[in-house]
């Protein structure tokens, strides 16, 4: 059966790999993000390879605005049945010197965007008495990060909420996980953190036990098998991608 995905932050990054590879297997794919340039982008790679997608332009902490492009989604292709929660933003400052607005702006975004997307779309999963909800949260959800104490404060949460929805949720037919990625390279937010950080290659690599970093389509990948009928068994759990860098 065709499904229908909806995946955010989906204009770069893990985003943009997680919408090529379930559109890949099949499904037809919303591809929201708050940079409408880059979702067009990922549409047209999804089109050129025979696949099929919408280019959404929508902040997740915008309720009216996700509402609007969900509904676009459905008019275009039918129910959605599987969400990605992937947009987020990053940051990097002392405990002490975190703003009011820089908590608010984490929370926004990673966290109550998650709650508006997922709770938007829904109904429809709820109505197909079948759904996939994937969050993506962080390994610094797992081990804490130095100077991400808002960052990694809202990806916990995350994973809580993560837990508290396939509860909830399970009866009606819908799985709820959370991948929490671990250095994954060849994303603007991790460029963004290596200029940052200047953590040397080697140093980075010596904790990781499969000896690479990892890429966007490694979380895709375990986000395909997730979305799959095969995962239905899977609820409420933490799949790490992560090179065995995090070990729970
Ligand atoms: N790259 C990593 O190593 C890593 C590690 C841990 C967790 N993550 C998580 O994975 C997710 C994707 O990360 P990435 O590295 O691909 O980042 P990225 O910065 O490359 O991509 C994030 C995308 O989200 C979009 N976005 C930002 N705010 C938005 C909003 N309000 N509404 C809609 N879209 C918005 C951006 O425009 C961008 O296209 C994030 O939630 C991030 O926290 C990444």
């Amino acid at each position: 059966m065709a499904r229908i995905a909806l995946v955010t932050g989906a204009g770069a990054g893990i985003g943009r790999a997680c919408s090529l590879r379930l559109a890949r297997n099949g499904m037809a794919v919303g591809v929201l993000d708050i940079d409408f340039e880059s979702c067009k982008r990922v549409v047209a790679e999804i089109e050129a390879a025979g696949g099929k997608a919408i280019a959404l332009q929508a902040s997740v902490a915008d309720r009216g605005q996700v509402t609007a492009a969900v509904a676009k989604l459905r008019s275009a292709f039918g129910p959605i049945t599987v969400v990605v929660n992937n947009a987020g933003i990053t940051g990097f400052v002392p405990f002490e010197e975190i703003t009011d607005d820089a908590w608010d702006r984490m929370m926004e975004i990673n966290l109550k965007g998650t709650f508006i997307v997922t709770q938007v779309v829904l109904p429809d999963m709820k109505a197909e008495k079948w759904g996939r909800i994937i969050n993506i949260s962080s390994s610094s959800a797992q081990t804490g990060a130095i100077r991400m104490a808002h960052y990694s404060a809202s990806k916990g949460a995350i994973v809580t909420l993560t837990r508290s929805l396939a509860q909830e949720l399970g009866p009606l037919g819908i799985t709820v996980n959370n991948i929490p990625p671990g250095s994954v390279m060849n994303t603007l937010m991790s460029e963004a953190n290596r200029e940052r950080f200047q953590l040397p290659m080697d140093v980075l690599l010596a904790s990781i036990p499969v000896k690479r970093t990892g890429e966007p389509e490694d979380i895709a990948n375990a986000c395909a098998w997730l979305a799959s009928e095969d995962s239905g068994y899977v609820t409420g759990q933490t799949i790490g991608v992560n090179g065995g860098r995090v070990v729970t």
